[in-house]
């Protein structure tokens, strides 16, 4: 008999692409070698390994192929692990787990208009959600996106974020905390972007994904415009090991954010001060 594959197995992939985004992130494109595809939804995350150092969790930024065996990684620089994937060269392999943990309902959302808020790192899994709802256009509303960074220097994929600013179709808005002598835009931090925009409140849903500090701010903006709390979409990030529910490394209160998270309604957390 064939023994039964363990989950903690991770798959091969191999990079095929890598492109500088800012000064500590990176854009990572893999092909997976073998094993089941990937086959993830937007707001998802994987377990990498990068063999002989280990392990971290990563949402996959890429939306949903075709083929499900391409996926896009971007990755700040920050200890072990990140570092060690930074300094891959083309060619090289990694280990894959996942997907796993919950995502944004985009069946929900047909239909509807989505206000994104992305704070810094925050919109490397916003952009598999927008980059999904870009692809099925016809399907969706009014699509807004506020972009939130510290710096210039921090933005990252800004000919992206340039290109789709010039679509009729989506709005972009972007603020940074801390302008530099180039920077022409607005400056504030994200929630100085609520007054520019106007939303139907009756049709709208909110995925937010930024550092923990900026939600309770978020949330009280999107009450002023009158957006429910059950339209209102997070992702926490948490400490995580093996993505499984079974360790408790990730646990909030009860909560296992890998896999009744890491998106949650806010209606789902929002008596949970320690998830902010
Ligand atoms: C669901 C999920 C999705 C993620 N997606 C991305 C992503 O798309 N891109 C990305 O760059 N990073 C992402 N992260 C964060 C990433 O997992 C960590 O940066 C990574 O684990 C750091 O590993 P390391 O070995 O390089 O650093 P370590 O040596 O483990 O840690 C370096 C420093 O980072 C801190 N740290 C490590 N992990 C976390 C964490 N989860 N929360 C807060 N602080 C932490 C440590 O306290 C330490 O100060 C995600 C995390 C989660 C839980
Ligand atoms: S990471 Fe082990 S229980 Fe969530």
């Amino acid at each position: 008999m064939k023994p039964k594959s363990s989950p903690y197995v991770p798959r091969p992939a191999t990079l095929v692409d890598k492109k500088t985004l800012s000064d500590n992130v990176t854009l990572f494109e893999f092909a997976q070698d073998s094993g089941k595809p990937l086959a993830h939804r937007p707001g998802q995350f994987i377990q990498v390994s990068v063999y002989g150092v280990g392990e971290a969790p990563f949402s996959v930024s890429s939306p949903p192929q075709k083929d499900h065996h391409h996926f896009e990684l971007a990755v700040r620089k920050i200890g072990a692990v990140t570092n060690a994937l930074h300094n891959l060269q083309v060619g090289s392999k990694i280990g894959i787990r996942g997907p796993y943990g919950s995502y944004f309902p985009m069946q929900k959302f047909v239909g509807q208009d989505l206000l994104f808020v992305a704070g810094g790192l925050g919109y490397i899994p916003i952009r598999s959600v927008l980059y999904y709802m870009l692809r099925h256009r016809d399907e969706f509303g009014q699509i807004m996106l506020l972009v939130g960074t510290r710096h210039p220097r921090e933005r990252i994929f800004t000919d992206q974020l340039e290109e789709i600013s010039r679509r009729k179709d989506v709005e972009v808005l972007e603020t940074v905390d801390e302008p530099d002598e180039n920077w022409k835009g607005n400056v504030g931090v994200i929630t100085s972007l609520f007054p520019k925009i106007m939303v139907n409140s009756d049709n709208t849903n909110v995925a937010m994904i930024g550092p923990p500090v900026m939600y309770r701010f978020v949330i009280e903006e999107c009450s002023k415009l009158g957006i429910s709390q059950n339209r209102i979409y997070v992702s926490l990030e948490r400490r995580m090991k093996c993505g499984l529910g079974k360790c408790g490394h990730c646990q909030i209160n009860g909560i296992n954010c890998c896999i009744d998270g890491p998106v949650f309604c806010y209606t789902q957390i929002a008596n949970l001060p320690e998830a902010f």
